[in-house]
């Protein structure tokens, strides 16, 4: 019988931030790939809302980085054995890392492009290239590969981060998911 959790949850600013960065990565990853396919029409401008929402998923990372580390968690389920809490451990970090490192990648690959294309987010503000990044079409080629082995890395945490929540739901049912879900808990 699993311990029941008191009613700690997230903050509101991190259950926002949780829900709002995790739904622009899944469209980021589904649209990467499809913007990507010779097939798919108006690919020019999903490539420019990819851009625009990529640079909004590092900035509001970063600012959801130093809330985190302003603001404890609320404390896990007392029943978690000492290997699920070291799983749950890396698979945060990991996705605070392709958090950041992804776009961080994604931005370098554009700045070194000889393609001579604007970069402007949400067809306003003009991205500048990242500094110190060399124009060549090797380093583009290499920033490419790094940036979708990223985007696959977040999709790999992404199977265990749901299937963890999804097993402390339905199978512990002790009241994880309810951290990030409070209306959950009213049920
Ligand atoms: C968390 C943020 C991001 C995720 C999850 C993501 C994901 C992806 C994925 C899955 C692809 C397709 C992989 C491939 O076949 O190459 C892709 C391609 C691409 N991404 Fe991102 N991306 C992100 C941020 C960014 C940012 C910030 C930029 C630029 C400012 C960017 C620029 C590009 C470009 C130019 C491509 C096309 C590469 C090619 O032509 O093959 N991405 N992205
Ligand atoms: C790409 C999508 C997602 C990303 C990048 C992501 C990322 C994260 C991160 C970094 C944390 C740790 C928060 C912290 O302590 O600072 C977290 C917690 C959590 N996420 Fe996600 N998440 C995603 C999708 C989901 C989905 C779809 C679910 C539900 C099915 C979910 C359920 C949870 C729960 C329940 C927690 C709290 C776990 C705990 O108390 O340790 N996440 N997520």
């Amino acid at each position: 019988m699993a311990t029941p959790l008191s009613n700690d949850r997230y903050s509101r600013v991190a259950i926002a931030l949780h829900w709002a960065i995790a739904l622009m990565i899944l469209s980021l990853i589904v649209f990467g790939f499809l913007m990507t396919q010779e097939w798919m029409p108006q690919r020019f401008t999903i490539y420019q809302w990819h851009k625009s929402f990529g640079i909004t998923v590092l900035i509001l990372s970063l600012f959801r980085l130093i809330w985190r580390l302003g603001h404890k968690p609320p404390p896990l389920s007392a029943d978690m054995k000492k290997w699920e809490l070291s799983a749950a451990k890396v698979t945060h970090v990991g996705f605070y890392v392709l958090m950041i490192g992804v776009p961080l990648l994604g931005w370098a690959m554009v700045s070194a492009s000889r393609l001579p294309i604007e970069n402007k987010l949400f067809f306003l503000i003009p991205l500048p290239d990242m500094p110190g990044v060399p124009s060549s079409d090797a380093m583009t080629d290499r920033l490419k590969l790094l940036h979708e082995i990223g985007a696959k890395l977040i999709l790999f945490l992404f199977v265990l981060h749901v299937g963890g929540a999804l097993k402390h739901h339905f199978v512990a049912k002790d009241g994880t998911l309810a951290r990030m879900i409070p209306a959950l808990r009213r049920k």
